[in-house]
């Protein structure tokens, strides 16, 4: 798992009057929206004795700890700490950390990483949203399998004849082949290709346009954005798109949090959102059959361990560029994560640890960065 990226943290509808406790890159943070409306992600261990604040409750902009009552700011600044008495003189080293938090597209996003604002890998981009002619729906859930084995599904098109029978064939086409992988959306933090597939017959309805009486080929893209984010475009005709987005946290190395965000610019009428969730998340239950029972669960650390072929390109390269972020050292050492954690309270570290020094909570413990990239290439 990889700091100093955005994971979406909870949908903004979550955000009610109680603080949610949200488990994410293995670590607990506490997320709350303050009474001046905006809202906030912090990690959830209170400094003084450990608790957990998300366990407490709001007031006003701060959380308040259900142990013995400090309040800790958005920033992670204690703000009160009853015991000591009225205006207190607070020591520095009580603040906690505190996350950078944008919220769009119904969703709370949290930057967890330490990197200043002008290094932050973006949001996966959302071109159409706020467009005239486009509608969304944002639906969320969770499965027990690996965040990169599930971003690997996505950006894989060989699955989808076996195991969609909305896009494909279940096996049954004799001619059945992955066609050319044309490249695109090439970045800095990830890339995709589009490719023409053979799709069974769209639903005939009265107000969709364009519908196609037989098979026909579509036109579908798909890419990953950052370690845990995924875009795929499906053209049903040359102008009715889907465009989707799967945006994940990895709760811990096993489990998922999904968000999916469908924009769409046919099928617009609201009462036609209900079919369109029905449609992916059945889709979606397809491929979590397939995700949570992969073996071995976690994504072998070489690829020898697995046969690739050429339908498998994009996913070389997500691990490539996982590599890439594994050498800049945003790789959370796991192992020594899960022997001491029992006893050592981590924090994801956040951008004010390098203005301040001494925190309270270690660090969680990284992979240090690799100077030459060619050596991990060579191990792959
Ligand atoms: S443990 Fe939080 S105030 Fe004491
Ligand atoms: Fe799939």
């Amino acid at each position: 798992m990889y700091i100093n990226f955005w994971y979406p943290m909870a949908t903004s509808e979550e955000l009610t009057d109680k603080p949610l406790k949200v488990r994410g890159l293995g670590q607990d943070f506490v997320v709350f929206r303050g009474e001046d409306g905006k809202a906030k992600c912090l990690s959830n261990t209170c400094t003084h004795r450990g608790g957990s604040l998300a366990g407490g409750k709001i007031s006003g902009d701060c959380i308040q700890c259900p142990y013995h009552g400090w309040e800790f700011d958005e920033e992670g600044f204690v703000k009160r700490l009853p015991s000591l008495g009225p205006n207190p003189k607070v020591p520095a080293r009580t603040r906690i950390d505190a996350y950078p938090v944008d919220e769009r597209h119904g969703i709370v996003f949290a930057f967890l990483g330490d990197l200043p604002e002008e290094e932050r890998p973006p949001i996966i981009d959302v071109p159409e949203w706020g467009q005239e002619g486009w509608k969304s729906t944002l639906q969320s859930y969770t499965l027990k399998g690996n965040y990169e084995r599930s971003i690997e599904n996505g950006i894989d098109p060989a699955h989808n004849e076996f195991v969609h029978d909305t896009h494909g064939f279940s096996g049954e086409d004799e001619e059945y082949h992955v066609g050319e992988m044309r490249m695109d959306k090439v970045t800095q933090w990830g890339q995709g290709f589009w490719h023409t597939f053979k799709a069974p017959p769209l639903p005939k309805d009265a107000d969709f346009k364009g519908a196609r009486e037989g098979a026909g080929d579509l036109e579908a893209g798909t890419g990953y954005h950052g370690p845990s984010q995924v875009w795929t475009y499906i053209h049903l005709t040359d102008d009715n798109y889907m465009h989707q987005y799967l945006i994940e946290r990895p709760i811990d190395e096993e489990n998922i949090a999904v968000y999916l965000l469908c924009m769409r610019n046919c099928y617009t009428d609201d009462k036609f959102d209900e079919n369109v969730m029905d449609r992916n998340l059945y889709v979606a239950k397809q491929d979590i059959v397939i995700v949570e029972d992969l073996h071995p669960v976690i994504t072998p650390d070489t690829n020898t361990k697995e046969f690739m072929v050429p339908s498998d390109k994009c996913i070389l390269m997500y691990r490539e560029s996982l590599k890439e972020w594994s050498n800049k050292g945003w790789k959370i050492d796991a192992k020594t994560v899960a022997a001491t954690e029992k006893r050592v309270a981590y924090a994801i570290p956040s951008p004010a640890r390098h203005e301040q020094k001494g925190w309270v909570l270690d660090s969680i413990p990284l992979l240090s960065a690799e100077k030459d990239s060619s050596k991990l290439k060579a191990t792959g």
